[in-house]
């Protein structure tokens, strides 16, 4: 289940109904699918043929279609990273930049776990969201944020899109934003 961390307070916000409701005010779409569909062996599994990825959309495919139906998405397909991940330091740090798209920012993660890093209310400020398995998010249009992955640095996860143009990033300079 996911958690959340305000930054500027430190304060962390836990439990369903907390999480998705602190979301909603933030506009950002939280809800959650089975994680235990999937075979143990790709809960644990970051290194994924193609055979596998396609396994893995192939367990979610209603919660898939239930999403896309209601909220417009074209193409989705899986994300996988981790130590084994070719130059995956590098791409970290070109991940761990503030910025926006032009349409909204869709993961379901389906093993391990992931952090987005989200511009709030000017009242919150930027807050974390710890998701792991299970746990489904999508960051609005415009609105500024990053991802970067938690200690275990693994992570596999569905990602949904609207048009390809949409997923362009645009760097959103922000003097207040401070790691
Ligand atoms: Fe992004």
């Amino acid at each position: 289940m996911a958690e959340i961390r305000i930054r500027n307070t430190e304060e962390r916000i836990k439990g369903e109904e907390n999480v998705r409701a602190f979301l909603e005010g933030q506009e950002v779409l939280y809800e959650h699918w089975d994680p235990s569909k999937l075979s143990e062996e790709l809960q644990n599994k970051f290194v994924l043929s193609d055979e596998e990825k396609a396994e893995i959309l192939k367990t979610y495919e209603d919660d898939i279609n239930d999403l896309a139906a209601r909220r417009g998405y074209k193409t989705w397909d899986i994300i996988s990273l981790s130590d084994a991940t070719p130059n995956l330091d590098e791409l970290l740090k070109k991940f761990e930049n503030v910025h926006t798209h032009t349409e909204d920012e869709v993961r379901a993660i389906t093993a391990g776990r992931g952090i987005f890093i989200i511009k709030g209310t000017d009242d919150v400020g930027y807050f974390d969201v710890e998701l792991e398995a299970g746990d489904v998010i999508s960051v609005p249009e415009h609105k500024a944020h990053f991802f970067t992955l938690m200690e275990n640095r693994q992570i596999v996860a569905v990602r949904l899109f609207i048009e390809t143009e949409g997923w362009i990033a645009h760097p959103f300079a922000d003097a207040t934003f401070s790691k």
